[in-house]
C-alpha cells in the first residue's frame, strides 16, 4: 500500500467514527479528504456521497441560521434595533431560515469606560458574520468624528461596501411635506459611492492651535470607485420599469475629482444605451428633488453629496424615521452592513417614541441580500400598516411608541 492509500485509508476512518458518532460534517470533511487522495476508491466515493445526499436532506428540512452582528450603538439606536429584531425573528421563518444575533456593546458607552469606541480587533471580529446590524453611532458629547470615524465609517471601508443603497418611496396613507404627492408617486433609488470620494479621511492639521494653523481634508475620486457605483445603479435602473438614471456632479467647480466622476458616468452610460441619463449640479439637483421628485428613479452621487441627499430624499418620503440603507459590498467577500439612514436622535431618545420603520425597513434589505424572500412579507406589513389606522409614532403624525409600531409590524407578518 502506498503512503497516500494508507492515509486515505486513515482518514476514511475516521470519517466512519465520526459517522458513529453522528457527526456527519466531521464525517464528510474527513472522507472527502480520503476521496481526494485516493479517487478511485468506490467505497470511499460512494461512502462520502451517500454522507453528502444525508446533508442535503437535513439542510433542507432544518432553518438556516444566518449570523447577524448587531452594533445597537447610541442614542436611539438601541431602541429602534429590538423592534427590527423582532421583525426579523417574526419574518425569518417565512423563508425557513432563523437569524443568530450576535450584540457588542460597542458605541459612546463604551468609550467613555475605554477610551474607544470598539476593540483594537473590531473589524476582524465582524469579518466572520454573514450581515452587519446597525443601529446608531453619536453622542452629544463627543465629537462626532472620533465616533464615527471610531466606529462605522472603517467598517465601510475596510469591508469595501462601496455600494450605499437608499431608497425612497411615498408609501400610501403617509404625508410629504411636499404639496398633493399622491402614495406611491415618489419612488427613487439614491446610490452613494460609500469607500472614498470626500469620505477618504485623508488629510491633516498643520501649526495645529497656533494662529496660523491650517487643516488640509483631500478628496479622493478614483475611476475604479467611480466606476463601480455608477455600473451598479445603472444595473438596478436596467431593472425598473423607468430606466432612468441621474448622475449628481459639482464639475462646474471641482476641476479633477467630479471631472473624472463625470467621465466615468459617460462611460458607463455608453454601456446601457436603453437607460435615459441626465446629469445635475448638486446645488440644481436639491432643488429639483424638491419641485419634481417624482422624475427621478436611480440618482448616482459621490459619498458626501449621496450622504446629504438621502436625508432631503428622506424627509420628502415622510420622515428620517422610514429611511432605509443598505452598505453593500456587491462581491460578497465581506458582510454588508444595514442600517437606517437616521442617527442617534439625541432629541428624542429614551421617550420611546422613535420610529422603528427605517430599521425595519433596513432588515428587509439584509434579508434580499441575503437571499430571503421574507423581505416581502416585510414590506407588505409596513406599507399596510402605513396604510391603515395602526400604530404611528409622532414624526409620522401618530401617537404610538416604538414598540407599539414594531409590535404591529411583527404581528401582521406573523398571521
Ligand atoms: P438624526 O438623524 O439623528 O436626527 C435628525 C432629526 O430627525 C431629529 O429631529 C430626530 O429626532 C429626527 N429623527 C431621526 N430619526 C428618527 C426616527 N427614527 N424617528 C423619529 N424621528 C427621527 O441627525 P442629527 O441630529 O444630525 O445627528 C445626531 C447624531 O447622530 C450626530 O452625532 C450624528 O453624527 C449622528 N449620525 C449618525 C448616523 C449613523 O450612525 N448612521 C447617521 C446620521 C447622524
Ligand atoms: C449617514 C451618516 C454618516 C455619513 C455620518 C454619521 C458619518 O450621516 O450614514 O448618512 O455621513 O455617512
Ligand atoms: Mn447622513
Amino acid at each position: 500500500m502506498s503512503d497516500s492509500s494508507k492515509l486515505a485509508a486513515d482518514y476514511f476512518r475516521r470519517g466512519a467514527e465520526a459517522l458513529a458518532k453522528q457527526d456527519l460534517t466531521a464525517a464528510i470533511e474527513a472522507i472527502r479528504k480520503s476521496v481526494k487522495l485516493d479517487p478511485t476508491n468506490l467505497l470511499f466515493l460512494q461512502t462520502l456521497r451517500g454522507c453528502e445526499k444525508r446533508q442535503r436532506e437535513l439542510d433542507s428540512t432544518m432553518p438556516k441560521t444566518f449570523r447577524i452582528a448587531v452594533i445597537a450603538g447610541d442614542g436611539i439606536g438601541p431602541e429602534v434595533i429590538r423592534e427590527a429584531i423582532r421583525v426579523a425573528d417574526a419574518a425569518a421563518p417565512k423563508s425557513d431560515a432563523r437569524c443568530e444575533w450576535t450584540h457588542f456593546p460597542w458605541g459612546t458607552d463604551y468609550y467613555f469606560q475605554n477610551g474607544r469606541m470598539a476593540p483594537a480587533d473590531y473589524l476582524d471580529t465582524l469579518a466572520g458574520f454573514d450581515a452587519i446590524l446597525l443601529g446608531a453611532v453619536g453622542h452629544p458629547s463627543v465629537q462626532d468624528h472620533v465616533t464615527l470615524n471610531g466606529l462605522l465609517l472603517p467598517i465601510r471601508r475596510r469591508f469595501d461596501q462601496c455600494v450605499c443603497l437608499r431608497p425612497a418611496y411615498l408609501y400610501p396613507g403617509v404625508d410629504s411635506p411636499l404639496r398633493n404627492k399622491p402614495g406611491g408617486s415618489i419612488d427613487m433609488l439614491v446610490f452613494r459611492e460609500n469607500t472614498e470620494g470626500e469620505y477618504a479621511n485623508i488629510g491633516g492639521f498643520l501649526y495645529r492651535g497656533m494662529p496660523e494653523e491650517s487643516a488640509i481634508q483631500t478628496s479622493v475620486f478614483t475611476r475604479k470607485g467611480c466606476e463601480r457605483i455608477i455600473r451598479a445603479a445603472f444595473e438596478k435602473a436596467a431593472t425598473r420599469p423607468r430606466q432612468r438614471v441621474a448622475s449628481i456632479t459639482k464639475s462646474n467647480a471641482q476641476g479633477y475629482g467630479m471631472v473624472l466622476w463625470d467621465e466615468c458616468f459617460a462611460r458607463v452610460a455608453a454601456e446601457f444605451p436603453n437607460i435615459a441619463t441626465e446629469s445635475l449640479l448638486i446645488d440644481r439637483a436639491v432643488m429639483e428633488f424638491v419641485r419634481r421628485p417624482e422624475s427621478f428613479d436611480v440618482v448616482v452621487a459621490s459619498n458626501l453629496f449621496g450622504d446629504i441627499l438621502t436625508d432631503l430624499s428622506a424627509i420628502i418620503v415622510g420622515s428620517m424615521g422610514l429611511a432605509a440603507s443598505g452598505n453593500i459590498d456587491p462581491t460578497r467577500r465581506h458582510p454588508s452592513m444595514f442600517e437606517p439612514v437616521h442617527g442617534s436622535a439625541p432629541d428624542i431618545t429614551g421617550k420611546g417614541i422613535a420610529n422603528p420603520l427605517a430599521a425595519i425597513l433596513s432588515v428587509a434589505m439584509m434579508f434580499e441580500h441575503l437571499g430571503l424572500d421574507a423581505a416581502a412579507s416585510i414590506h407588505q406589513a409596513v406599507k399596510d400598516l402605513l396604510a391603515s389606522t395602526g400604530p404611528k409614532t409622532p414624526d409620522l403624525g401618530g401617537n404610538s411608541t416604538t414598540e407599539q409600531v414594531g409590535n404591529g409590524v411583527a404581528s401582521h407578518i406573523a398571521n
